[in-house]
């Protein structure tokens, strides 16, 4: 059963709200009645469509293009967004990137290099700052909340695309914890750790042979679908009222 909240008048931002995790969280906003601006890539196609069609189907929704890697392309984007709304009560830092296609195991630090670890620290990590210190004012303003997207792949148990990419991951939930510190008490910051997502996140593992992935060690047997995750972060922004600095792994319970 899904939870509902009553979020009209509520105005939400999801950065990677395109596709997968981000637009299950709008899907799930939407559904209690909250207006969401929903941010990716200024070249996504899939931006415009995606926001053509909830229009079409009468959700109050906005199209926010802007690259959260770049450093005034992000706070550019925050603060448009926030203008067109009126305000903010919502932040979803969820945009995110592996950076390959294929995984590179942690033996391999050549491929690792600094480009590399740039593009990651700059969308993972620095993307989510750039967001919330732009975002900060009018969240305390409305006494709202921030859910980040971090991934299983920080945590002991994890193993990521990268070492990089479980480093920002990694960085994003401790962030995560000094943000629930620092914009208190008007602002709950709280984090989710994805464990497998039926998306289109662009990274493959070479064994999934065919299968997008293996449920044998998934307790729930089956993968997270992005509306499982957008529930997860709906509950954390919108309820969860005394929940704060924390990080939701949601996966199935395959880190268990
Ligand atoms: N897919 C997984 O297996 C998985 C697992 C754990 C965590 N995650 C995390 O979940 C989040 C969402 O991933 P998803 O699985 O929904 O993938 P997805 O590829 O379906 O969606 C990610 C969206 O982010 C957008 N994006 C990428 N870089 C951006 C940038 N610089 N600025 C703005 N938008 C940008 C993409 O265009 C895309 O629409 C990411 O942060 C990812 O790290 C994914």
């Amino acid at each position: 059963m899904k939870a509902t909240f009553d979020l009209q008048g509520k105005r939400v931002l999801i950065t990677g709200g395109a596709s997968g995790i981000g637009l299950g969280a709008a899907m799930a906003f939407l559904r209690c009645g909250a207006t969401v601006a929903i941010n990716d890539l200024p070249s996504s196609e899939n931006l415009k469509q995606v926001v053509a069609d909830l229009k079409a189907q009468g959700h109050s929704v906005i199209a926010a293009p802007g690259n959260v890697g770049d450093a005034d392309d992000a706070p550019r984007m925050v603060r448009e967004a926030i203008e067109s709304m009126g305000g903010l009560d919502y932040l979803i830092n969820n945009a995110g990137t592996p950076g390959t296609k294929i995984p590179i195991p942690p033996s391999d630090m050549e491929s690792q290099n600094e480009d590399f670890w740039n593009l990651l620290l700059n969308v993972n990590l620095i993307g989510p700052y750039r967001c919330t210190r732009a975002a900060a004012s009018a969240l305390k303003d409305s006494s709202g909340a921030i859910v980040n997207t971090s991934s299983i792949a920080a945590l002991p148990t994890g193993g990521g695309s990268s070492s990089v990419y479980c480093a920002t991951k990694a960085g994003l939930i401790s962030l995560t914890r000094e943000w629930s510190r620092g914009l208190a008490p008007q602002v709950r910051v709280n984090a989710i750790a994805p464990g497998c997502v039926d998306s289109n996140w662009m990274c493959r593992f070479p064994d999934d042979e065919g299968q997008r992935y293996d449920v044998d060690g998934i307790p729930l047997k089956r993968i997270g679908s992005p509306e499982d995750y957008g529930e997860a972060i709906l509950w954390l922004a919108a309820g969860a009222d005394y929940v704060t600095g924390q990080c939701l792994n949601v996966d199935g319970g395959m880190t268990t």
